[in-house]
């Protein structure tokens, strides 16, 4: 399985997988195209798998400081070990010293596994905050010690 940045050229796969793989997808193709024209925090990163994109991940970086946007797997794809694999990949690329966040529903059980399993802890409890009313879990990882 290979990791890459994205480019524009990737929106459509992004957008089936995002439409495939969330009950509520979020990102659309205007908010992509937003995102590549002018963002200076945000990325897309994309995993391939025998050439074929099968998953990808949206950050948000500020200096050492990476906000985890998105993670999603093709459906045809999960519970396959990509997903673990994906976000490991991804935190290897990273440089150290790098603290990471990232928000998980508190009923996803599979997404805080693989956050659990590769040394993400619980630091905070957004309450409400996703529109269904289901509470947040705000999970922090730390790429080596400062
Ligand atoms: C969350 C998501 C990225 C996980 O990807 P995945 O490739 O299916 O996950 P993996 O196959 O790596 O599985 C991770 C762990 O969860 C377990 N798991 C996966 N699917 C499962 C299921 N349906 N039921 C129970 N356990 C499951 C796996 O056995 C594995 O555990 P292990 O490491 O002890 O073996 C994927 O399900 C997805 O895209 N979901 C929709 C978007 C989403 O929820 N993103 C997270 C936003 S924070």
């Amino acid at each position: 399985m290979s990791l890459r940045k994205a480019g524009i050229d990737d929106i459509n796969s992004i957008v089936k997988i995002e439409k495939i793989s969330h009950e509520k997808p979020y990102w659309n193709e205007s908010l992509l195209i937003y995102l590549f024209n002018n963002s200076m925090t945000d990325s897309v990163w994309i995993f391939e798998f025998k050439k074929k994109i099968i998953g990808f991940l949206i950050e948000q970086r500020c200096l050492n400081e990476i906000s985890i946007l998105n993670v999603a797997v093709d459906k045809k794809y999960q519970n396959k070990g990509f997903g673990k694999k994906m976000v490991s990949q991804y935190l290897n690329i990273l440089p150290n010293n790098t603290v990471v966040f990232l928000e998980v529903n508190i009923n996803n059980f599979v997404a805080q596994k693989i956050y659990t399993s590769l040394n993400f802890e619980r630091v905070g409890l957004r309450k409400r905050y996703y529109n269904n009313g289901a509470d947040a879990l705000l999970m922090r990882f730390t790429k080596n010690s400062f």
